[in-house]
């Protein structure tokens, strides 16, 4: 049959104009002689259907949160469950749908800390404040205090604009943009939840306090460990939960500055025992870091209560993580069983709970 059309599926999914648009061509050709002519071409746009995508890790703090702002060492873990950002140019405003499972009223309570976070990022990133952008937020991070997922959703945020707006960031650059984002959500950060929030695994950190890098250092475990995160249920505001420490340190050098010490002494020894894999000794010295937390006035009844109860339940050890106050406690949980036996005695009494592990290298 000397009639034929073809249709020819072309799919450039980069062309660039005002706003981002994908082009199909279909061409149609009549076949002769064994050769094709031309005939007809049909081309369709749809309209702004690339974006950018980014994700960032939660987190827990095994050792040394509020001494960490002071510079004293903690260690933190990446947890498996991120917070995932897709971004799209718009014609104008930033437009954000946060679509996250969160404890009630943290959407609320954060939503001027989420607006003063995002701009303080496109300053960091050198981007015109007024350019427009849509942006969802999402993923499998629940807007829980204390998981770090204000600094997730700034990675994930950062990483997203990045991408839509074609510009190559090195993840050195995107910690810096998360650290200058985190201070909307935490005033003073040490950067220790942007840096696990950007780099994931297990890690040392120090802040530098003249405001050089931060040491961080990959810790590396002999095999994963078991761990159960219990949810309060109430949000707290980790900004006033830093600054009252920052004041009664202040206040009560006499008091406060030992109990840094212990602290300090605390993440070192924790350091130690998670390199030698003494389940032991470590759980121990998250009692204790919990001990000192209590000492420093973030801990809340809730999560004595939640700590008191993994405990009771054969936790190795269990503390609250993050800013106090309200939020989460983390329990070390070595093996399935005792991590299940946690989990129900938490989720029974009507608490949300998360389970995940330590030192897996993937995360
Ligand atoms: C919050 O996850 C940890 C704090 O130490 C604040 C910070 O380090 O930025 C309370």
């Amino acid at each position: 049959m000397p009639y034929q059309v073809i249709g020819v599926w072309l799919d450039l999914p980069n062309i660039t104009f005002a706003l981002q648009f994908k082009l199909k061509i279909v061409f149609f050709t009549y076949k002769r002689k064994e050769c094709f002519y031309l005939v007809g071409v049909i081309a369709t746009f749809q309209g702004a259907t690339v974006m950018g995508k980014g994700s960032g890790y939660g987190k827990v703090i095994l050792f040394g949160e509020h001494f960490v702002v002071h510079g004293g060492p903690g260690i933190v873990s990446a947890i498996d469950s991120t917070t995932d950002a897709e971004v799209k140019k718009a014609l104008k405003g930033i437009n954000v749908k946060d679509e996250r499972k969160t404890a009630k009223g943290y959407s609320e309570e954060k939503r001027l800390q989420q607006i003063e976070s995002i701009e303080r990022m496109l300053k960091a990133m050198g981007i015109d404040p007024k350019t427009g952008l849509d942006i969802w937020v999402g993923g499998t991070l629940p807007g829980f205090s204390g998981l770090g997922a204000s600094a997730a959703s700034s990675v994930a945020i950062a990483r997203a604009i990045a991408q839509e707006l074609s510009m190559q960031i090195s993840d050195e650059k995107i910690n810096q943009i998360a650290y200058e984002a985190e201070k909307a959500y935490a005033g003073n950060p040490s950067g220790i939840d942007n840096t696990a929030a950007t780099y994931g695994g297990l890690m040392w950190f120090k802040k530098d306090m003249a405001g050089g890098p931060d040491k961080i250092e990959k810790l590396h475990l002999r095999r994963p460990i078991e761990m159960v995160i219990g949810s309060t249920g109430k949000v707290a505001n980790t900004k006033v939960m830093v600054e009252g420490v920052a004041e009664r340190k202040k206040k009560n050098p006499a008091k406060y500055d030992p109990i840094f010490k212990q602290a300090e002494n605390v993440a070192y020894a924790g350091r130690k025992a998670l390199e030698n894999y003494d389940l032991k000794k470590i759980g121990e010295l998250m009692n204790e870091n919990h001990r000192l937390l209590q000492e420093i006035g973030v801990s809340s009844k809730e999560l004595d209560m939640l700590v008191d109860l993994a405990q009771k339940q054969g936790a190795f050890g269990a503390k609250l993580t993050g800013g106090g106050g309200g939020g989460c406690m983390v329990a070390l949980t070595p093996g399935k069983e005792l991590q299940g036996k946690v989990l129900s005695a938490i989720k029974g009494l009507g608490f949300e709970v998360l389970s995940t592990k330590i030192g897996v290298e993937k995360y």
